[in-house]
């Protein structure tokens, strides 16, 4: 897969998020479903939205034990997603559970990525509560790299940590990164963003937007806008 603009479908129901996808008559953007809109909907949401001929990337971020998620994931990939996410804190017997689970009889599976820190964890707070002395870089990359020797395909990111995942990881290594906005748009509770056209600069394989497009006066010209950036 190339680089893509990934939407962040936040809505709560299957209703606004139909209503928002039908404006798309002319192109079929790559989807991500997150925890609300899954608790919200059930499985279903995800056949509807592939039926609808989209890419989704699933992201439920499992953290469990190995077996626990290994099952979990095989049923993910009996629903056709393209990418699905999982916490790398769940160590690397975990996502190498994962992996398993993922791999279908026929050897394909969706991509599977791994979300190092939250970035709503700071340093001090992974000091005093998860007890994690390390400054937050380092563990970013050590958890990459953990993905990577698992045989994870990326890592959820910003845009500006796409270049070390790079170098530490291999240019292969997927960098999926939310936290972009228009030179001239709100950035919201977004702490350190970057547009679309820096996020390609810097290497992301994937931007994931969500506000800039879904509450746009014209989601589909932001969306066009993205790509154009991103893609070019
Ligand atoms: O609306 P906005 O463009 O900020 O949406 C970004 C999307 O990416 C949201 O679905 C958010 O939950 C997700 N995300 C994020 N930062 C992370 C991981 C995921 O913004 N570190």
């Amino acid at each position: 897969m190339g680089k893509d603009v990934i939407v962040a479908c936040d809505f709560s129901s299957a209703a606004e998020t139909f209503a928002f996808l039908d404006k798309f008559t002319e192109e079929k953007p790559f989807v991500k479903i997150g925890m609300e809109l899954f608790y919200a909907e059930g499985p279903q949401i995800v056949r509807d939205i592939k039926a609808r001929g989209h890419k989704i990337f699933l992201d439920l971020k499992l953290h469990d034990i190995p077996n626990t998620v290994g099952k979990a994931m095989r049923v993910l990939s009996n629903l056709d997603v393209d990418i699905v996410n999982l916490h790398a804190a769940g160590t690397s017997a975990m996502m190498k559970a994962a992996l398993e689970g993922l791999t279908r009889p026929d050897g394909t599976r969706p991509l599977l990525i791994a979300v190092t820190q939250l970035t709503s964890t700071d340093e001090q707070t992974m000091r005093s509560e998860l007890l994690i002395g390390r400054p937050l870089d380092e563990v970013v990359m050590c958890y990459a790299r953990n993905a990577a020797s698992a045989g994870l395909d990326g890592v959820v990111c910003s845009p500006l940590e796409a270049g070390k995942v790079h170098e530490k990881c291999g240019a292969d290594f997927l960098t999926v990164t939310p936290g972009v906005r228009f030179a001239d748009g709100e950035v919201g509770d977004q702490k350190r963003v970057t547009t679309p056209a820096q996020a390609k600069e810097l290497g992301s394989d994937y931007i994931v937007v969500g506000r800039p497009i879904t509450k746009a006066d014209d989601p589909v010209e932001a969306y066009r806008r993205c790509v154009k950036e991103f893609v070019g």
